[in-house]
């Protein structure tokens, strides 16, 4: 990067991760088979609080894996959030089931809770709930998991961009029958590009492990007996990993820091909605997020987004509700999508790496604060 520009979310590489890539280097073991590979997940099954954890090539494989170990396809209704990262909802479409999108509450910006349970109460079929726990922060899991018993619904988290987060005192990713992290270059910890399914059910990691690795029966024959996929994290990015893991304590502390020094300076700045963070969230502010209101700050989030472009700091907007992606436009939604609306038309990511110096968000405030009515 160079000197005066200020990255949304740059990956930060320290410790031991150039030691334990060597390493694989050193040994030979750069492949889908390894030490660092079975580490990376004993660690990442703490993280999660599970008892499995299984390394994938991205957090959109993982994903895909929790759906088919699941053996949600056809004919199946996933509830999914319509405010989220597309991974979330094309993971559904892999399979073949059919996405309902859930719109979000202001209250925390995740799905709604209320508007799935009058959903399911009013009649309306589903398999499976997929929360995603968004910019690090979660789902109000425990009325999501009470729905889920009461209609028999299986629930696989998305916590791509939820880890170091933790709900009521439990873990994002290990509260519902699956989960899914990210390791993508811009998440909370990355291999470059990685994912993990993780699960407390030994037969539903049993069969992600296997689906994971071409569906290959055990031995030295190459037998097969499902459609397999060639999912398999290597040994050079779980080694990584590792390095990643070991820091990952001090990611988190750096990224609440941030936030504090952010939610501080914009608390009183008219026109700026803090991300609402409930009771039972201690958010672990992977990606920092504002809401700009044009009406009441004088400018856009897209006017101030390309202002802070001009100054060279990347900041960046949320996403396009899901059910207005063309792909997506004949799915069915329920409640009030009018709030993805708001969340596209005004979030605003602001620099938030964890290599982001006093200074770069001194300067980043500065400049927002010099548009501020
Ligand atoms: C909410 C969410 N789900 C899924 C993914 C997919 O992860 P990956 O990019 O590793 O495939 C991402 C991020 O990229 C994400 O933010």
């Amino acid at each position: 990067m160079s000197d005066d520009l200020i990255p949304l979310c740059e990956p930060s590489i320290t410790g031991n991760a150039g030691a334990y890539v060597q390493d694989c280097l050193d040994t030979g073991w750069v492949s889908s088979v390894g030490d660092y590979v079975n580490r990376f997940e004993d660690m990442m099954a703490q993280a999660a609080g599970t008892g499995y954890a299984i390394a994938a090539t991205s957090g959109t494989a993982a994903l895909h894996l929790c759906l088919l170990a699941a053996k949600i396809g056809p004919g199946d209704k996933v509830l999914v959030p319509d405010m989220t990262f597309i991974a979330t909802v094309n993971a559904v479409k892999y399979v073949g089931a059919e996405p309902v999108f859930v719109a979000p509450t202001t209250n925390d910006w995740h799905m709604d809770i209320g508007t799935i349970e009058a959903y399911l109460d009013d009649g309306g079929e589903a398999t499976a709930i997929l929360p995603a726990h968004l910019l690090g922060g979660c789902v109000d899991m425990d009325p999501l998991l009470r729905l889920a018993e009461k209609y028999d619904l299986i629930v696989i988290e998305d916590a791509a961009e939820g880890l170091g987060a933790t709900y009521k005192g439990r873990k994002v990713g290990g509260m519902g029958k699956l989960g899914a992290f990210s390791f993508n270059g811009n998440k909370m910890i990355t291999t470059g590009g990685g994912g993990m399914v993780v699960t407390n059910d030994e037969d539903l990691a049993e069969r992600a492990r296997h689906l994971s690795t071409q569906a290959k029966r055990p031995g030295a024959e190459y037998m097969f007996d499902d459609v397999g996929y060639n999912y398999r994290l290597t040994n050079v990015q779980a080694a990584m990993g590792c390095a990643q893991m070991e820091v990952l304590a001090d990611h988190v502390a750096k990224k609440r820091a941030i936030a504090k020094t952010y939610n501080q300076t914009f608390a009183d700045i008219p026109g700026i909605t803090l991300m609402p963070v409930p009771d039972h969230t201690d958010c672990a502010w992977w990606m920092y997020t504002v809401l700009i209101d044009e009406a009441e700050f004088g400018m856009s989030s897209r006017d101030v987004m390309q202002a802070l472009n001009e100054k060279r700091m990347i900041t960046r907007p949320l996403w396009q509700p899901l059910h207005e992606a063309p792909m997506y436009r004949s799915a069915s939604v329920i409640g009030d999508v009018g709030v993805s609306k708001i969340l596209y038309d005004q979030g605003l990511s602001l620099p938030c790496s964890v290599t982001l110096t006093d200074d770069q968000q001194h300067r980043v405030i500065m400049a927002i604060k010099g548009f501020a009515p």
